[in-house]
């Protein structure tokens, strides 16, 4: 497992100057979001890893990346610094350990883990100051630095109520998110998305949830809506699925305002942040230019080529978020059960 000597610093890595980045898995969010931020980043896409080295050598072709191999091959491979894992949810662990204790940086695709146990074992085997990252990426985008700044300003009074959504609609019938033994479901694959918000603009864990999951004719849960008790009579109100049209809205009420957030996961060129006080309206902000990826892959460069200090790292916040997903789904079971 991974020690602090295996995180090297950015002279001990030669004076890098762009990361040379492996991925694990012909992913279709890396073919559609990370590779076009690494490119922008100016980081170089130098392998991919899969279970068949032809599906990965058709797709290192199509998407430009230079060589093609196993995941076992990509971890071990002595050119690349960072591995990107976009595999199956119950993949994740396993791969991030790995990645970590062959001396690599990673970001890891959410949720890190399956649940906190499982989190608790992977943070305990790696280093604390492993370069490893759990890919919300949202809280790197400027967007989200521009919530953050109006809340604790108390431009919109003491936080009391977040309600935010996470909707899309689940394609193919044989998407891992429909799994149950990869980890699909939406609590897993997007139900967590205003958990890490409501961590994160609360600087608060959960105490107490309720809530229910419909199924349909799944074996895993297509949509979950839940209420999240934080500490301070702050609420959390969730609703996350995979069978509606795509839908972020969400809404960060105080008690003299709120902030109505077009996307605060994944902002586009039309997302806005929306201030409004005792109902009316004050101020529009467009969101900050590039994606959440953009961001994250720049911050994750710098750390490694300029050492600027680590931010949002999954040896922080990983096992809490991974707890709060589990007293999330723990309450939602128990009260839909009834
Ligand atoms: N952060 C974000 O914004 C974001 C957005 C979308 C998705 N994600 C996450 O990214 C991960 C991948 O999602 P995706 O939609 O890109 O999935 P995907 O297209 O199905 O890719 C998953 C990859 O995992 C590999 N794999 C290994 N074992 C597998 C198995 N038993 N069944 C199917 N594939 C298997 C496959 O590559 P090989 O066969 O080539 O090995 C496959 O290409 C998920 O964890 C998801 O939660 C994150």
């Amino acid at each position: 497992m991974g020690r602090p000597d295996e995180v090297r610093t950015a002279s001990e890595r030669g004076g890098l100057s762009s990361v040379r980045w492996g991925l694990l898995g012909t992913a279709n969010i890396a073919a559609k979001a990370f590779l076009p931020a690494l490119r922008e980043t100016g980081g170089r896409a130098v392998a991919v890893g899969s279970r068949s080295v032809d599906r990965a050598t058709a797709w290192a072709a199509d998407n430009q990346v230079e060589r093609a191999d196993s995941y076992r091959a990509v971890i071990s491979d002595e050119e690349i610094d960072a591995v990107y894992i976009a595999l199956p949810n119950d993949q994740h662990a396993h791969w991030a350990a790995a990645a970590i204790s062959a001396g690599k940086a990673a970001l890891c695709e959410k949720p890190l883990a399956m649940d906190a146990v499982q989190a608790a074992d992977l943070l305990a085997g790696i280093a604390p100051d492993a370069l490893l990252w759990e890919s919300f990426v949202f809280p790197f985008h400027p967007q989200t630095d521009l919530i953050r700044e109006l809340v604790s300003e108390g431009r919109i009074g003491s936080l009391r109520e977040i309600i935010s959504e996470f909707h899309f609609s689940v394609g193919r019938p044989d998407n891992i998110r429909l799994q149950p033994e990869r980890g699909g479901g939406a609590l897993y694959d997007v139900g967590c998305y205003p958990i890490r918000l409501a961590r994160l603009l609360s600087g608060a864990e959960p105490v107490g949830a309720t809530g229910s999951m419909g199924f349909g004719d799944q074996p895993v849960d297509l949509d979950v809506a839940a209420v999240v008790d934080f500490p301070d009579d702050l609420r959390l109100m969730l609703s996350a699925g995979m069978r509606r049209s795509p839908s972020t809205f969400t809404r960060i009420i105080g008690t003299q305002g709120e902030l109505r957030v077009s996307n605060p996961f994944h902002p586009v060129e039309t997302s806005t942040v929306e201030l409004w006080v005792r109902g009316d309206w004050v101020q529009t902000w467009p969101a900050a230019d590039g994606t959440a990826f953009r961001h994250a892959l720049e911050h994750i460069r710098a750390v490694l080529t300029s050492g600027e200090v680590p931010r949002y790292r999954a040896t922080e916040d990983g096992l809490p978020q991974a707890r709060a997903m589990d007293l999330v789904r723990a309450g939602v079971e128990r009260t839909h059960s009834v």
